[in-house]
């Protein structure tokens, strides 16, 4: 299975999963990485990696779609049988995210529906949240609102930061997200009817 990364910045996720398949706990290829921010650090993973690894930057480009245009045509260069996003902090256009239904997928630190958008973590203190979390869920045009494949819950304890409850929910991050790429791999996990479907497999 062919993946293509997408970061933006520390490309902890993306670390975790060329971990995984280093490993042997992940039968993929990572293809390419693509970053829409030149100084972002996973870049420097990746090529550590020794994956291609390329910055679009975004600020080169006159508006959203000749963006996504040219991520496409980089993400079909590298060739994809699924494009993760992993801390990309861009918005899709509908056209982008239709072109790859079904093999696109995010992760986002919160226990979706509650807290899409920016700043999950400081948001779930302010409101008291006894417990945390993170998704990775399949693309839909609708921010952050796609089927969710899995979540992994998290304490929040009284002196938590925001950065405290990050670390815990990025520990989780990189365990999870690995798990649902070897799903997808296995041919295991699909999208139908605006629902992620992992096969029933015979134990
Ligand atoms: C992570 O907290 C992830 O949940 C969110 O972006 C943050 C940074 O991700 N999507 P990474 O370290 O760049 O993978």
């Amino acid at each position: 299975t062919k993946l293509c990364v997408l970061i933006s910045g520390n490309g902890s996720n993306l670390q975790a999963i060329i971990d995984a398949v280093q490993a042997g706990r992940l039968n993929a290829q990572i293809t390419g990485v693509i970053s829409n921010r030149p100084n972002a650090y996973g870049l420097e993973r990746a090529r550590e990696a020794g994956i291609e690894a390329v910055c679009l930057d975004h600020m080169e480009y006159d508006d959203r779609a000749s963006y996504d245009e040219a991520l496409k045509s980089q993400i079909n260069a590298f060739g994809a049988d699924c494009v993760v996003l992993a801390g990309f902090m861009r918005i899709l256009t509908p056209e982008f995210v239709d072109s790859f239904t079904g093999k696109l997928v995010n992760i986002h630190p919160s226990l979706l529906p509650k807290y899409k958008g920016l700043n999950t973590h400081q948001r779930a203190i302010d409101n008291g949240d006894k417990e945390h979390g993170v998704s990775v869920h399949f693309v839909t045009p609708e921010l952050d609102g796609g089927p969710v494949i899995i979540q992994s819950r998290v304490p929040v304890f009284e002196e938590d930061t925001p950065s405290d409850l990050a670390e815990r929910v990025q520990e989780q991050e990189r365990r999870i997200y690995p798990l649902v790429l070897s799903w997808f791999s296995a041919g295991r996990l699909s999208m139908r009817n605006n629902k992620a479907v992992l096969d029933e497999q015979e134990l």
